[in-house]
C-alpha cells in the first residue's frame, strides 16, 4: 500500500510539473521551476525582445548546476544554424552560443541578471570586452564552461574579429513556474507605459496581477483627470493574458479645488469603460503627497472617502467593489484614527524591506491584516524587469 501510494504521487507530480511549461518550452532538469526555450538568431540588442515575443525573458542562471545543464546542452545541440557555426568557428575553434540575461551597466559599472537576483557568481566576466561593449544591457555567449560578453575569448588579446554587434545567436529564454506561496504583481500610473509584450514577459517572470491608475490628482494636477495611459495599461494587461486586473483612483480630496467624489468615480469608470477596460476592483489611493487633502479636516476627509467607496460600489460591473490603498502614516494624517473602512480589503504600502510577504505589519485603521502589500516601489529597482519599471506588489 505504501509503495503504491508513493508511485501514484510521483506520477501525478511529474505530470503536473510537465504541463506547466508553455508550448515550445522545456522543463529544466536542474531546476524544475524553470522552463527554457531558444529562439532563432538575434543580435544582442534585440535578444530580450525575442524572449518577450515568446512570453518569456532572457535566462538568469542561478547556480553551477543550471550553468552546467546549459553548457552541456549547448555543446551537444544544433540550436544555431550552420552559417552561424561557421561564423563562430572563425572566432573560437568550436563554439555554440546563446545570449543570456546577464548585463553590464556602464554608469554603475555593475553586472546584473534579468530577474534582478544577486546570483552573479556563475558568469565569468571578460573585462576587456566589457569595456568595448558598454552601451546598454549586454548579454553573454557561452564558451566552454564559461560565459563571456563578446564573440572571442579575449584573454590577453583584445582585438576582436568581426562585428560583435551584428553577431546573431539564439536567445536563451526562461519562463518561471510560480511555486512561491502567494502571487506577485505590480501597479503603476501614467508615468510608465507597459505594452502587451512587456506584460507577457512580466507574466513569464511570475508577476501575475496588475493594478493600473485610472484617475490622477494631486501632483498630477488639480482638480484631477482620468488617466488614459493607465487605462491603456489595463487593456494591454488583459490582451497579454493576465486574468487578475484591478484599477486605482488617486483622488483629489481637498475642499475647494476638487470635483465631487461622485464625479471623480463617474469619470474614472466612464473613461475606463469607454476604452473597453475591465477590472475586478477599484482601490482608493489614500496618500499625502501634493495638496490633495486638507489635513485640518479629518472628518470631511472621512466622508469624502466613504463617498468614493459607495460610488465605486454602485457600479455593478466592478464585481469586487472598492478597497483602500494606504499605510498607517498616510491614513492617520488624513483621517486620524478612523476605522470606518476596515471591512474593505487593505492594499498596504510598505517597501522598507523589499520582500514579498506581510511581515512587519502593525494593525491600524481597524485592519488586522493587509490583502496586498506593495513591497517595492519603482524607484528602488536596481534594474528594470522586462524593461518595465513599476511598483511590486504581493498577495497571499
Ligand atoms: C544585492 O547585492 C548588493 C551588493 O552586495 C546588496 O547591496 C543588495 O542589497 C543585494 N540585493 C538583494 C535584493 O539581495
Ligand atoms: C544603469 O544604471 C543607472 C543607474 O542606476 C540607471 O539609471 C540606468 O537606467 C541603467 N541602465 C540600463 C541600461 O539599465
Ligand atoms: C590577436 O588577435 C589578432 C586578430 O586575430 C591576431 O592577428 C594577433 O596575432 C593576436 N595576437 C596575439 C598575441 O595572439
Ligand atoms: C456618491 O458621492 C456623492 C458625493 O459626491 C454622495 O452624495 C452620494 O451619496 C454618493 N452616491 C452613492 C451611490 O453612494
Ligand atoms: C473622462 O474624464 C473626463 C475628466 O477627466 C470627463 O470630462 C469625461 O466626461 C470623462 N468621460 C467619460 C466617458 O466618462
Ligand atoms: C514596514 O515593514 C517593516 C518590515 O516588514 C517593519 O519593520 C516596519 O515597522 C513597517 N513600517 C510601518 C510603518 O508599518
Amino acid at each position: 500500500m505504501y509503495y503504491f501510494q508513493t508511485t501514484v504521487f510521483v506520477l501525478i507530480l511529474l505530470g503536473y510539473a510537465k504541463s506547466q511549461c508553455p508550448n515550445g518550452f522545456t522543463q529544466m532538469l536542474t531546476n524544475p521551476k524553470k522552463c527554457y526555450t531558444v529562439t532563432s538568431s538575434v543580435t544582442h540588442d534585440n535578444a530580450q525582445q525575442a524572449c518577450i515575443d515568446v512570453g518569456a525573458q532572457l535566462m538568469t542562471i542561478e547556480n553551477a548546476f543550471e550553468n552546467n545543464e546549459f553548457i552541456m546542452l549547448l555543446l551537444n545541440s544544433d540550436i544555431i544554424t550552420q552559417n552561424q557555426k561557421e561564423r563562430v568557428r572563425i572566432v573560437t575553434a568550436s563554439l555554440q552560443s546563446v545570449w543570456i540575461g546577464y548585463q553590464y551597466n556602464i554608469s554603475t559599472n555593475k553586472y546584473s541578471w534579468a530577474d534582478l537576483s544577486n546570483t552573479s557568481t556563475y558568469a565569468k566576466v571578460d573585462t576587456c570586452c566589457a569595456t568595448r561593449n558598454s552601451q546598454g544591457p549586454l548579454l553573454y555567449i557561452g564558451w566552454n564552461s564559461y560565459w563571456y560578453n563578446c564573440d572571442v575569448s579575449c584573454g590577453t588579446n583584445c582585438s576582436l574579429i568581426g562585428d560583435y554587434d551584428a553577431l546573431k545567436l539564439g536567445a536563451l529564454c526562461e519562463y518561471r513556474i510560480s511555486t512561491s506561496p502567494g502571487t506577485k504583481g505590480g501597479d503603476t500610473g501614467s508615468s510608465n507605459q507597459i505594452n502587451v509584450n512587456q506584460f507577457k514577459c512580466l507574466r513569464a517572470s511570475g508577476y501575475e496581477f496588475f493594478i493600473g491608475q485610472i484617475w490622477q490628482a494631486g501632483e498630477q494636477g488639480i482638480p484631477g483627470t482620468y488617466d488614459q495611459e493607465g487605462i491603456n495599461n489595463i487593456i494591454n494587461a488583459r490582451t497579454a493574458g493576465l486574468k487578475d486586473i484591478d484599477a486605482y483612483i488617486f483622488p483629489c480630496g481637498a475642499p475647494t479645488t476638487c470635483l465631487s467624489a461622485a464625479d471623480q468615480v463617474k469619470y474614472a469608470v466612464g473613461n475606463l469603460t469607454k476604452a473597453g477596460g475591465v477590472v475586478d476592483r477599484i482601490w482608493v489611493d489614500v496618500e499625502t503627497p501634493g495638496t490633495v487633502w486638507d489635513f485640518q479636516q479629518p472628518k470631511r476627509n472621512q466622508q469624502f472617502i466613504s463617498d468614493l467607496v459607495s460610488n465605486i460600489t454602485s457600479f455593478k460591473n466592478i464585481k469586487n467593489g472598492a478597497g483602500i490603498y494606504t499605510n498607517a502614516d498616510h491614513w492617520s494624517k488624513i483621517v486620524g484614527d478612523w476605522t470606518g473602512q476596515s471591512s474593505l480589503p487593505l492594499f498596504w504600502t510598505n517597501a522598507s524591506h523589499r520582500k514579498p510577504d506581510f511581515s512587519g505589519f502593525t494593525p491600524f485603521g481597524g485592519w488586522k491584516m493587509p490583502t496586498i502589500r506593495q513591497y517595492e516601489i519603482d524607484k528602488q529597482h536596481p534594474q528594470k524587469i522586462c524593461n518595465v519599471i513599476y511598483d511590486l506588489d504581493w498577495k497571499q
